[in-house]
């Protein structure tokens, strides 16, 4: 065996007793949620899922398997995000593909998605029109894809709907792209490589024209890096990471961006970074917007915020 964490580890062994030496060499090096992490890893190997390993936890694990495991534990001890050993995080009830190139999705941007299908639905109602909507016709844009997650999630639960995904990341991009047609919605959207701007020569999309933008800007302030997990610090892409010394750089820029494609009446949704609301608020309490709301996380913190477009330009 190659590793170093684990050379006293006995071989043959059942599959219940690799999940607990697993479970125990991550507790030692205090990975946090090491029980769900050595879970991911073994069923990664095994290629089974959770019901499948629960219902054989005396079936022998094989040396090849368990070298593989352990290795993996290895590099999550050594600080590697699970995800990046696995390949894959889920969003939305969909599986993505992650590589270091891109954030991994975390679950309060899902928040993101509810409040945008929740206002989307409100726009509908008060248009006199069904409130469950397939977005037939509507043109949706997500500013700094990442691994597509927004973007994807939407155009699954809106299958009417055209979308403009776009990321200064040309790796990330295709990381997006891949999980586009992984989940078979690649044909209604379009990856752009852009730095904030839309660029809109595409398919007669114009400024004006958007129904909905919805962002998860990066918002860590860069004077904090030295508080982040080294999972975060050490293996999430920077990019990705730090919206500027203060963390709230980006949102002026993304604002006016959205002020500009979103048709009257449009949407505008976008993640906070934990203390950015201050920042971020004053920004949309303008004439040109209306109904700006605050939607805070589980653990309470103002996590979304939205506006509407309004009617007069
Ligand atoms: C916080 S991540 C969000 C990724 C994904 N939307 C999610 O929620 O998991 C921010 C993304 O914005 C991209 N980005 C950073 N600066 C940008 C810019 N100036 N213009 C466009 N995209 C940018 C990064 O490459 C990264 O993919």
């Amino acid at each position: 065996m190659s590793n170093t964490l684990h050379r006293d580890v006995k071989v043959p062994m059942e599959l219940r007793g690799a999940l607990r030496t697993g479970i125990s060499l991550l507790r030692e090096k205090q990975v946090t949620s090491y029980t769900l992490a050595a879970e991911l890893l073994l069923l990664h190997v095994l290629g089974r899922d959770r019901a499948w390993l629960y219902a054989h936890p005396e079936e022998a694990i094989s040396s090849q398997e368990l070298d593989k495991f352990l290795c993996l534990i290895d590099r999550r001890a050594n600080g590697e995000p699970t995800q990046h050993l696995t390949g894959k995080q889920e969003f939305w009830s969909l599986e993505f593909e992650v590589t270091p190139d891109v954030l991994i999705p975390r679950p309060e941007t899902e928040h993101v998605i509810e409040v945008a299908l929740g206002r989307l639905a409100l726009r509908e109602l008060r248009a006199g029109r069904p409130q469950k909507t397939n977005g037939e016709g509507f043109l949706i844009a997500d500013i700094g894809t990442g691994s597509g997650c927004l973007a994807i999630a939407l155009a699954k639960e809106l299958p009417g709907a055209t979308i403009y995904a776009t990321d200064i990341s040309s790796a990330a991009l295709a990381v997006a792209r891949r999980n586009a047609e992984r989940h078979k919605v690649a044909d209604r959207i379009h990856f752009l490589e852009s730095d904030l701007a839309l660029t809109l020569s595409v398919n007669g999309a114009a400024e004006s024209a958007f129904d909905l933008i919805v962002s998860n800007p990066p918002y860590i302030p860069r004077r904090d890096a030295h508080t982040l997990a080294r999972e975060v610090r050490d293996h999430e892409p920077v990019i990705a990471l730090y919206g500027g010394e203060e963390g709230y750089e980006l949102y002026a820029g993304l604002i006016a961006l959205a002020r500009r494609y979103l048709k009257p009446g449009g949407i505008f949704v976008a993640e906070l970074g934990h203390d950015s609301l201050p920042a971020v608020q004053p920004l949309l309490d303008t004439r040109e917007w209306t109904a700006v709301g605050v939607s805070n996380d589980l653990a309470g913190i103002p996590r979304v915020i939205a506006a509407g477009r309004s009617p007069q330009k």
